[in-house]
């Protein structure tokens, strides 16, 4: 690491001090405390996570890092303060949210991602640091430090989609938890995954997009020779949704329990939003499936799976194991 990424860090970790004491010790912090308070967030979490707020001010952690000796070249590099446009200084990019560090692999703060109090149409709910020498989006997990040796011991990681319902899930214990930092899983993401496990459960959030995230993330990782399995939510449901709603030992029975292998899930997801009384969609399923299948089954999964599509087409076996062959 060079010495002009240790200061990055170095401003991070101050920062991250800062907005950690603001929430917890202050009155300006009071509204974010009850809000969390009010979404289940104990002290213990708050601590192990070092959840922050950043005051509203334009320019109270700039001014800060100034006086903490740090450059002007340095803020900017840092993403923590962005120039004016009209004059000179920098203003503050955090103002008026509650902050969760991202930590590297050693647990030194590299990046922030922030949330505003409430969310409205008007402003992203989210706000990411930006790339700097010392984040990189696509390379980043949330929650590595903590996670590693969880994941180690039970040889499988289990994969968010975001930071809150890694949070939650820790109060299930389900501590061999990561997920992405909003973007959809990268190489390079799969490549560090690569490094503590083999095996993976994705759980994404239950809507359209979270769907769609998990089929994505599914391929990639069955691709990449994972033990692939998914946990569905009910509904529109995302984890931490479930949590508050059904409690930690329900969270961690029925969904992270109950995961269904990568065939079977991309089999669900194959029939939504599908009719089998239109014979477009049936036809299509079918054809959706056993190209799944041609890809990578074994001869019992595949023995498996199409007596299933029987059973749920109303077509024989033989007709659909005939077409099947046609693909292999
Ligand atoms: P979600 O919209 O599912 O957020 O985005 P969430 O985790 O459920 O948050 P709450 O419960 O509403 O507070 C999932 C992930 O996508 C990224 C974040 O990393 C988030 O954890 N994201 C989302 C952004 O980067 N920006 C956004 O505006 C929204
Ligand atoms: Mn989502
Ligand atoms: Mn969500
Ligand atoms: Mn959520
Ligand atoms: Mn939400």
């Amino acid at each position: 690491q060079s010495k002009s990424d240790h200061q990055l860090v170095l401003m991070h970790e101050f920062a991250a001090d800062m907005y950690h004491h603001i929430l917890l010790n202050t009155e300006e912090g009071q509204a974010a405390l009850d809000y969390l308070e009010n979404r289940g967030f104990t002290r213990e979490i708050i601590e192990k996570n070092k959840i922050g707020w950043s005051l509203p001010e334009w320019n109270y952690m700039a001014s800060a890092l100034k006086r903490k000796g740090f450059s002007e070249e340095e803020l900017e590099a840092s993403g923590l303060g962005i120039p004016r446009e009209q004059s000179s200084g920098y203003f503050d990019r955090f103002r008026g949210r509650i902050m969760f560090p991202i930590m590297n692999e050693t647990g030194k703060v590299i990046a922030f991602s922030g949330r505003v109090l409430e969310h409205t149409k008007q402003e992203a709910k989210y706000m990411n640091s930006p790339e700097s020498p010392i984040f990189q989006k696509s390379q980043v997990l949330y929650n590595v430090h903590h996670a590693r040796s969880a994941i180690r011991k039970n040889r499988k990681i289990i994969l968010f989609e975001g930071f809150m319902d890694v949070i939650a899930a820790g109060k299930a214990g389900v501590d061999n938890a990561l997920a992405t930092m909003g973007t959809s899983l990268t190489a390079q993401h799969i490549r560090q995954m690569k490094r503590f496990a083999q095996e993976v459960v994705i759980c994404f959030d239950g809507d359209d997009a979270g769907w769609e995230a998990a089929k994505r993330a599914a391929i990639s990782l069955n691709e990449e020779n994972f033990k692939v399995e998914v946990a569905v939510l009910p509904g529109k449901m995302d984890p931490d949704d479930f949590v508050r709603e059904n409690g930690a030992e329900a969270f961690k029975e029925q969904i992270i329990g109950k995961p269904h292998a990568f065939i079977a899930f991309a089999m669900m997801h194959a029939r939504r939003h599908k009719n089998f009384q239109y014979e477009n969609d049936l036809l299509q399923y079918i054809q959706e499936v056993l190209q799944l299948l041609a890809g990578r089954s074994s001869p019992l999964e595949r023995d498996l799976y199409i007596k299933q599509l029987s059973v749920e087409t109303g077509l024989s076996q033989e007709a659909i194991l005939q077409h099947y062959r046609k693909l292999e």
